[in-house]
Order: structure tokens, then C-alpha cells, then sequence
């Protein structure tokens, strides 16, 4: 059967210098191959669109990277349509390494998940219920580890992983402060994620803002952009303050890394820690954490945005929409 389908796939075409725009791509098509032994043919429904693939993309180092002339690495949901793989049969639903393409042809490593639940929409298995729930709780908990009653500030308030961290740390007993960028996402964060503070980084004056939300100090730091925001939240730490380093979204030029202010001072007299978060290295957790936001999205207790645009070739200029901030939401693309 597969040998009669034709795949559109979205190819890396070059390596950008700075943020991946649409021409960093091309659209190509081929044949779909017969399925091996040991291999499933996947029928995309949903492709995720992150941050991080500026990073997949970049020479620069980074922890995990995509060669020019491969389909586009991406989180995708589908349908398997045809299986010669042990433990995968036709109709199952998936989340894993499919790629910006119409038909995947993986083996089971490349799946992260089954999805087994017929009562939530499959497209909040990239989202809240995929890797930015997965880092939002997982980097939340170990590393945050917030107590009742502290003040927890994150930063890109309104996205996938933000919205989800505000709601989180809210369900902790804490108080929640929020920083992002447009009057909308202001709204979403005070009316939809239940933020107590909310600072629009473009047009508030931060440190006034971070001084007045902040009395007591800022006790857990989740900082998705680095940059201005994360040099003025640095200053209002809390004796104890953990700093959750999750995203560097400001950051637009990693060769030289631009320099900022020097945080030892900071980090010496309050006492406090800053550690990086690569969500890949908490895979052993991973389902039983998504287990555990799957409850809280039945009961209505954790609430989403989607951000979603029809077609394939509308993922090619997502990635820079995400860098000029123009999702509200978890950014998809459905097929
Ligand atoms: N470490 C990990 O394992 C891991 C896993 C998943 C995601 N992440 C990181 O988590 C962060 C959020 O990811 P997401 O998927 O939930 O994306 P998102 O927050 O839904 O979208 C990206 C957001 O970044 C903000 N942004 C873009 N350029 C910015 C700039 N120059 N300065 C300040 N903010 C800027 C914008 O929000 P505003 O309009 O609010 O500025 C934009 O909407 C990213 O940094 C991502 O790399 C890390």
C-alpha cells in the first residue's frame, strides 16, 4: 500500500545565521517506500513548532542537532497506518520523531508515546500534554521545588510552557507573577492561567514592576528568555532563590553570546542556585508526569492556548513568528 503514496516532507535546505525563517527550508516530495520489518508507516495529523529547534538547527553547540538536507525534526501526532513493528498496530495513535512531513517512517524508538485516551483532543500531546507540560512540571519539581506561599516569576508567561509552570506553581499554594509581551497575552495570563501579577516587559517599567509584585524577593526564577527580563529578575532574588534556566528566547546571537551583568554577587549573597533544564534527559518520567497533567486537564484544573495554522508549508515561517512573539499559545501546524 505505501508504495502508492506520495510524501510532502519540509527539508532543511540551509543553516541560518540567526533565527530559521521560511528560506532556512524547502517543500520536496517523494514516493513513500514499503514498510520493513520492524518499521511503521505513521500518517501525520499534528506538527509541533518549538523554540528550540532554532538550536536543532544552529551550528553553534548545542545538545541535539539537524543536518541540512534531512525532513525537518519535529514532535508529531499521527495515526499509524500500517505496521511491521512489534507492539505498534494499524490505528494506533502516536506522539514521537515523525517530522515536518505527511507520512513518517519510523521504528519505535522514534515514539515517545501511545496515546491511549479517547476523551482529550491528541493535539495537547505536543502541547500541554507533550514536552512543554512535561518541562513545565519536571523542571517545576526538581528544580524549583517551590514551597507554599513563595513568589515563583516566569518568564514568556503566556506560552506553552509558561502558561502551564503559572498554573502549576498557582496549584502549589504560591504566588505567581507572570512577564510577556502584548495586552492579550496580559489578559490571558490574569483571566485564563490565574496569575496574581502580570508585567508587560515591552511597556512596563520592569524593576518598578518586579519591586511592586515582589515584595518578599523572587524564590523560584522560571526564566524561558534570559536577556533584560532575566537581568532585572536576577535582582530581586530571594535568600534560597532557585533559578530554572528552561529557554534563552532573547537571546538573538549565540556567536559571540552577548555579555550581561555578572550574577555571582547575586547568586553568592542570597544564597541561591541556577541550573539548566534539558527536558531530554528526564525521559524515564516523562509518561507518568504527563499521567498526572492528563487528570488535572479533565477536571478542567489546567487550562491551554493553541496556536494552530492549517498546511504544511505554514510551518516553514513558524519558527520566527515564535521569535517575534506572535503565538499565543502552543504553536501547532495541522495537516
Ligand atoms: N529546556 C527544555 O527542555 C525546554 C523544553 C521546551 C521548551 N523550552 C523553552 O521554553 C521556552 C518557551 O517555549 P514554548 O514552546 O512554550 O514557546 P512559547 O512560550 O509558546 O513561545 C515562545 C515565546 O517566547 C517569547 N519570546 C520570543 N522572543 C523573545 C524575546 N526576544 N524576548 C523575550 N521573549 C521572547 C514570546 O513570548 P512573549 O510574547 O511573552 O515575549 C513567544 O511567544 C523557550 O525558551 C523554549 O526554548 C525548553
Amino acid at each position: 500500500m505505501s508504495s502508492s503514496l506520495t510524501n510532502e516532507a519540509i527539508y532543511v535546505a540551509s543553516r541560518p545565521t540567526g533565527i530559521p525563517t521560511a528560506e532556512n527550508f524547502r517543500k520536496g516530495t517523494h514516493s513513500v517506500p514499503e514498510v520493513n520489518s520492524g518499521e511503521m508507516l505513521v500518517r501525520n495529523e499534528w506538527l509541533s513548532v518549538e523554540p528550540a529547534m532554532r538550536g536543532w538547527l544552529a551550528d553553534a553547540n548545542n545538545y541535539s542537532s539537524v543536518e541540512v538536507g534531512e525532513v525537518m525534526r519535529s514532535l508529531c501526532v499521527g495515526t499509524v497506518i500500517e505496521s511491521k513493528a512489534e507492539g505498534f498496530n494499524e490505528g494506533d495513535r502516536v506522539m514521537g520523531w515523525l517530522g515536518w512531513q505527511h507520512y513518517a517512517m519510523v521504528k519505535p524508538r522514534a515514539i515517545v508515546q501511545k496515546i491511549t485516551s479517547t476523551d482529550i483532543q491528541p493535539s495537547l500531546y505536543l502541547g500541554v500534554l507533550g514536552l512543554n507540560g512535561a518541562t513545565a512540571i519536571t523542571a517545576l519539581k526538581t528544580i524549583g521545588a517551590p514551597k507554599t506561599g513563595e513568589t515563583v516569576v516566569v518568564s514568556t508567561a503566556a506560552g506553552g510552557v509558561g502558561s502551564c509552570v503559572g498554573q502549576l506553581a498557582k496549584s502549589m499554594g504560591c504566588r505567581t507573577v507572570g512577564l510577556t509581551s502584548t495586552p492579550e497575552k496580559v489578559k490571558a495570563c490574569y483571566e485564563e492561567f490565574g496569575y496574581d501579577h502580570v508585567i508587560n516587559y515591552k511597556t512596563d517599567d520592569i524593576d518598578a514592576a518586579l519591586k511592586a509584585a515582589c515584595p518578599e524577593g523572587v524564590d523560584v526564577y522560571f526564566d524561558n528568555t534570559a536577556g533584560n527580563i532575566s537581568d532585572s529578575v536576577m535582582q530581586h532574588l530571594a535568600i534560597g532563590a532557585r533559578v530554572i534556566v528552561c529557554g534563552t528566547a532573547s537571546i538573538a546571537k549565540w556567536d559571540p553570546v552577548p555579555m550581561g551583568p555578572r550574577v555571582e554577587r547575586i547568586l553568592l549573597t542570597r544564597r541561591a542556585r541556577m541550573q539548566g533544564f534539558i527536558m531530554f534527559d528526564h525521559m524515564d518520567t516523562y509518561v507518568s508526569y504527563i499521567s498526572k497533567l492528563e487528570e488535572l486537564v479533565r477536571a478542567n484544573t489546567l487550562t491551554y492556548r493553541e496556536h494552530v495554522t492549517q498546511g504544511l508549508e505554514t510551518a516553514m515561517g513558524a519558527i520566527a513568528e515564535l521569535y517575534r512573539g506572535e503565538n499565543l499559545g502552543k504553536r501547532l501546524v495541522r495537516l
